[in-house]
């Protein structure tokens, strides 16, 4: 089962290069945009391969803006998503969903660290903004590869001054989590967006420091792991099948053009519920959702299809599908 949000026709009205790999485009649905807060995604139809899809982007701005605005990065490894964002042009028509928020502002904190890797700038952007608006105590670290890919770092520090701090990777930079956490008081709030590699950093951090883990809230936009994506096998012996999993497809997309039903919803590794139970693994489990402890990682024993893979070699999977 696919993200079943209803989807609306709408049009690209303005386009815009912000670095040499991530463009913005906004767009207006053909009924008006709907209220959304900092944090907000709306699902976009795309096609890839000839066979529609729905990609999630964050929000940038405010409903104030009149549109939605959103940012995508062009993926070297793209699975077609973002190749299909970047081949819209204004005036062209497309398909999306209402904003819905899975990672909200939540606020009662007495101050704030947001923490933003690469693309993950974009929800961290609209947050950013809503409380410099409002006089909230808070600081933004942004950590990019290097300054001429750092979309909106010039207007953020223009907007922020000295509450923005640019990590710079190119330039040896690293945020130290712990460095980070220190100053914030007990009852500060967290919000990160980045790879996967940060959010670990941050979870590590965090729980090091003996922080509520209700306090540290994140998103990830799951297609970064620890392996580069290459080919694999996905064998499902309940159902007889033996499918190959391509460099640019997700093993979810995959078992889905192959008929084999797995349930999914966020498709970000995040909400668990296209999990499957791994029966067997010839080569290396590469994790890349933030719903499974480090514990089942660790085990080995389920994977998160939406998002996760294995580095080469084939996994043998248990769908907990039955056909009637
Ligand atoms: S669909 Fe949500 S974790 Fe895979």
């Amino acid at each position: 089962m696919a993200d079943e949000a209803l989807l609306q026709p709408a049009t690209v009205v303005a386009v815009r290069d912000l670095t040499p790999t991530v463009r913005s485009l906004e767009i207006l649905p053909a009924d008006g945009i709907l209220p959304f807060t900092p944090g907000s995604h709306i699902a976009v139809q795309v096609c890839i391969n000839g066979r529609p899809d729905r990609r999630h982007y964050s929000l940038l701005g405010r409903p104030e803006d009149g549109c939605y605005r959103i940012a995508v990065r062009r993926m070297p490894h793209s699975r077609g998503g973002s190749i299909f964002m970047w081949d819209l042009r204004e005036g062209d028509a497309l398909a999306v969903s209402a904003p819905r928020n899975a990672f909200p502002l939540k606020g009662g904190g007495s101050a704030y660290l947001l923490i933003a890797g690469g693309i993950g700038i974009t929800p961290i952007h609209a947050m950013a903004m809503a409380l410099a608006d409002a006089e909230a105590p808070f600081r933004l670290l942004y950590g990019v590869r290097s300054r001429s890919d750092a979309p909106f770092g010039d207007a953020l520090a223009t907007r922020l001054g000295n509450r923005l701090e640019l990590v710079v990777e190119e330039e040896g930079g690293l945020i130290d989590m712990a460095a980070a956490f220190a100053p914030l008081p007990d009852n500060g709030e967290a919000y990160v967006c980045g790879p996967m590699g940060m959010l670990e950093a941050a979870l590590a951090g965090w729980r090091a420091a003996g922080r509520p883990a209700e306090r540290l809230r994140f998103e990830t936009f799951g297609n970064s792991g620890h392996r580069a994506a290459q080919p694999f096998i996905v064998r499902v012996p309940d159902l007889g099948r033996e499918i190959r999993v391509e460099a640019n497809q997700t093993m979810l997309d995959a078992l889905d053009a192959a008929g084999v039903e797995v349930l999914s919803d966020c498709r970000r590794g995040e909400c668990g519920l296209c999990n499957v139970d791994v029966v067997a693994c010839e080569g290396e489990l590469d994790h890349r959702d933030v719903f499974l402890s480090e514990g089942q990682k660790a085990e080995g024993r389920q994977l998160c299809a939406c998002v996760s893979r294995v580095a080469g070699g084939s996994v043998t999977i248990r769908t907990g599908y039955r056909p009637l």
